[in-house]
Formats: C-alpha cells, sequence, structure tokens
C-alpha cells in the first residue's frame, strides 16, 4: 500500500524537477526562435538542455533548415523519411537510366522538398552530436544532398541527361558525409559476440 502511494508521488516530483510538467516554453528559451521554442516542448530534459546550449547562430541555422521544408510530418520519423528519400534517389537512377528527364526532375525535387520528421530534425540526432561543432556541418550536408538534387532537376528540364547524372554521386556524396558523421553502420546487432569491424 505504502508503495503504491509513493510512487506518483516521487514520479510527480521528478517530472516537476525534470521540466517535463511545466505548459510554457522552457525556462531561458525566451531568446530563441518561436518555433524552436514550440519544439522543444516535445523534447526529453536531456535533448533539452543540448539544444539550450547552442549558440544563437546555430539555432537560427537549424531554424532555417526547418523554414526551408515547409511541409510537416505527423507522425513519421527521420528514418522512415530518409527511406522516402532513398526511394527518390533510386527513381532518379531509374529516370537517368532510361532517358526520362521529366521522371527524373520529378523525383530530385521531391527529394529536395521532404518532410520534416516529427518533432523536427534536432531529436533523432545522437545526443552527443548536439553541439556547436558537429551541428555546423548541416547546411554543407544539405547543399550537398538538395542543392545537388536541384541542379539535376534544372539540368534534366533543359535536357542534359548527361550534366543530370553526374549530380547523382554528389548528392550520395552529402548521404554518406552525413550518415558516417551522425548515423554509422544501421542495425548493429547487440546479440553477436564479435563487434562489427567498424
Ligand atoms: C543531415 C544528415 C543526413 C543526410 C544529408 C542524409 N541522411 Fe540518411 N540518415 C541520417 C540519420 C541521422 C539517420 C538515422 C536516423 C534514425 O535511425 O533515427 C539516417 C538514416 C538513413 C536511412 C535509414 C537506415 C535504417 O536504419 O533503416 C536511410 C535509408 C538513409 N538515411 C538514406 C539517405 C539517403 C539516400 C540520403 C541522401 C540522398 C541521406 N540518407 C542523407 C542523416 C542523414
Amino acid at each position: 500500500m505504502k508503495k503504491t502511494l509513493f510512487t506518483p508521488l516521487v514520479l510527480a516530483a521528478s517530472l516537476a524537477s525534470s521540466g517535463l510538467m511545466a505548459a510554457d516554453a522552457p525556462q531561458g528559451a525566451a531568446s530563441m526562435p518561436v518555433e524552436m521554442q514550440q519544439m522543444m516542448k516535445a523534447f526529453t530534459p536531456e535533448m533539452r538542455q543540448k539544444v539550450m546550449a547552442l549558440s544563437p547562430e546555430l539555432k537560427s541555422t537549424i531554424v532555417k533548415l526547418h523554414a526551408t521544408h515547409p511541409r510537416r510530418a505527423k507522425e513519421t520519423t527521420l528514418r522512415q523519411i530518409m527511406h522516402e528519400i532513398l526511394s527518390e534517389y533510386q527513381s532518379i537512377a531509374s529516370a537517368v537510366a532510361t532517358d526520362n528527364a521529366e521522371q527524373a526532375a520529378e523525383a530530385a525535387r521531391r527529394l529536395a522538398s521532404h518532410r520534416i520528421p516529427k518533432g523536427g530534425l534536432l531529436p533523432y540526432f545522437p545526443l552527443d552530436k548536439i553541439n556547436n561543432n558537429d551541428m555546423a556541418v548541416l547546411p554543407t550536408m544539405n547543399t550537398a544532398v538538395e542543392g545537388s538534387a536541384l541542379k539535376l532537376a534544372a539540368a534534366a528540364d533543359a535536357g542534359d541527361m548527361p550534366l543530370a547524372a553526374s549530380y547523382m554521386s554528389d548528392i550520395m556524396t552529402g548521404c554518406v558525409a552525413c550518415h558516417q558523421k551522425f548515423r554509422g553502420v544501421p542495425g548493429i546487432s547487440a546479440n553477436l559476440m564479435t563487434p562489427q569491424s567498424k
């Protein structure tokens, strides 16, 4: 009996101290862009702390990244959106291989205008990567992937398929760079005695 009374009390106390019960924007967030304040309400206390510690420049970079992608997912995760992006990339490859300029241009524009996952981009990155140094590369990766996709679409529109084809590797270079920094090998097993070789 004692235990059943005690547990909700402790839970309430720890929620209150973690800030999860605060109805308004987290403390000290007043100087942050409004959209960021909104997103942060859904973050865990650990993730909030990391985001709050980012420089004003970086916060505005992230807000800009979100602003250039106005479409918002309701429930979709970053991993699911990544799989959508991969499908678009494969569609571009198929289009380039079959001299289908319209398919190439449309798939490339869809790739560049993907939705922002539920909760924004940040919560899907590892906590130890939410810092000024690591996050500073995001715009470069975005330009490599989406900038090159838009160039590919323009080349396809102009009927220059060899030029369009040349952007395929620029796009993938961006995918690979971002994964090396923020993702690693997907699906590593916890049930293997010998760890993955990298
Ligand atoms: C801004 C950095 C970034 C860029 C650029 C990026 N990715 Fe990702 N990608 C990630 C992260 C982070 C994850 C892990 C998400 C997770 O598991 O929650 C991921 C996961 C994935 C996955 C899921 C793998 C699995 O676990 O099922 C695929 C597929 C993928 N990316 C494809 C791509 C392709 C194709 C491109 C380029 C067209 C690309 N990504 C560009 C950051 C990036």
